[in-house]
């Protein structure tokens, strides 16, 4: 795979195709949903059997390094996406040889590795928290005492919801954390940490014509590492909304993007915005957009790479999404059945998403609510108040 192998030429496809979706999870299956509306046939490849995405379509049921199931999904499909960004190198080779990925396969090249994506990201004019490539000891001692403490060691590859990263706060955090990421046996790359007062995040489209639009931003509150609320509109001044926007659209433009891509940033106290990563697929914090938006992540990433006209991205209401994890269902399903005075008191809609997941293992994402509100501070109030999301050690 070549780091800047040149998107196919564009075709349109229309309703009544297929569409081969790589992985299975509930991304995959909120775009089925999303595009057979439209009138597309969906297959997925996902070595679970009875995938999320698998519930809505034809799957192939095998591993995602499956050469052989790999060209299976590229005889069915007309065109091809993905979920997740660690897609093996040798499939997606496969896949654009033998099938039409819009998409490409460069920026899946780029968006793997966290070193690649920085200096992607820097060359288009974005600014990153300073960081350093690390393989060795006296490297990350070196660089600690360049960046400073506090600062996050992360593997370069394979990470996410905060697996593969160690926060170090003293000197002496920084044997232990080395002892552990150099057992990974994976690169790695040490960042400065920001003190951010918020994280946001922007979703751009882009068509192969070079159409492109943003959703509105969206202020994201993780707990342990994992998404739990997006608020939309942002609590921020029009001044950000604005730069974030911008500084999503010239990412997009730089890298060429077809399809989606969801930026994550840190606006720092200062107000400077930082760009923390980024996911060339339908992203968690734009879930908000299926009940709140007149157009979906969803829809607009099958219009991006079906080369039709993005939809209008306009929110219609203030939003706030909140995830729903395995140790949620149980209270979730409680609640569920009864009416919910409070929600009629406070003027608030919670949408109820499931993905489908046979089991409710602890932090793994089972769902959403997107609680529309007449103003984001009625859903959050509505949120806090509600017994889903208390803890059990408060
Ligand atoms: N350099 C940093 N400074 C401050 N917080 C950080 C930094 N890097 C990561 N974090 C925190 O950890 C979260 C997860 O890190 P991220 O790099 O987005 O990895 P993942 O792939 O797990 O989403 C971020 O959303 C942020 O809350
Ligand atoms: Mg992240």
């Amino acid at each position: 795979m070549d780091g800047c192998a040149a998107n196919p030429a564009p075709r349109k496809i229309m309703p009544g195709a297929t569409i081969g979706v790589l992985g299975g999870g509930q991304l995959g299956r909120m775009l089925a949903h999303a595009g057979g509306r439209m009138g597309y046939r969906f297959v997925t490849l996902d070595p679970t059997p009875d995938s999320p995405c698998g519930q809505t379509a034809r799957q192939i049921v095998a591993r995602y390094d499956d050469r052989e199931a790999a060209r299976e999904l590229a005889r069915l499909a007309d065109v091809i996406t993905y979920e997740f960004e660690n897609v093996d190198a040798g499939v997606a080779a496969m896949l654009e040889a033998e099938s039409y990925v819009p998409q490409g396969s460069g920026l899946l090249f780029t968006t793997q590795h966290r070193l690649r994506e920085k200096r992607a990201l820097e060359a288009a004019g974005a600014r990153v928290a300073p960081y350093a490539e690390i393989r060795s000891l006296a490297e990350l001692q070196e660089a600690v005492a360049r960046l400073g403490l506090p600062a996050v060691l992360k593997t370069a590859t394979g990470g996410y919801d905060g697996k593969g990263q160690w926060v170090l706060r003293e000197p002496s955090d920084v044997g232990p954390a080395w002892a552990e990421a150099s057992r990974t046996g994976a690169e790695l790359v040490l960042e400065q940490f920001i003190r951010f007062a918020k994280e946001l995040s922007v979703i751009a489209a882009r068509r192969p014509s070079g159409e492109i639009r943003t959703f509105p931003p969206a202020e994201n509150v993780h707990v342990r590492n994992i998404l739990h609320l997006s608020i939309v509109p942002a609590r921020i001044s029009d001044a950000v909304r604005l730069e974030a926007e911008q500084l999503a659209l010239s990412i997009a433009e730089s890298l060429g993007v077809v399809g989606l891509i969801a930026v994550e940033m840190f606006l720092a106290e200062d107000g400077t915005l930082y760009v923390n990563e980024l996911a060339p697929r339908p992203h968690n914090s734009g879930h908000y957009t299926m009940d709140a938006c007149r157009t979906s992540q969803f829809e607009q990433h099958i219009r991006a790479i079906c080369d039709l006209p993005l939809g209008d991205t306009s929110l219609l209401t203030p939003v706030v999404m909140v995830n729903v994890l395995g140790e949620h269902m149980k209270r979730l399903m409680a609640w569920l059945p009864d009416a919910d005075p409070e929600a009629a008191r406070l003027g608030v809609e919670p949408k109820l998403h499931l993905y489908g997941k046979a089991e409710a293992k602890k932090g793994r994402k089972m769902g959403h609510l997107n609680v529309l509100a007449p103003h984001a501070d009625a859903a959050l109030a509505w949120i806090s108040q509600s017994e889903i999301w208390r803890t059990e050690e408060a």
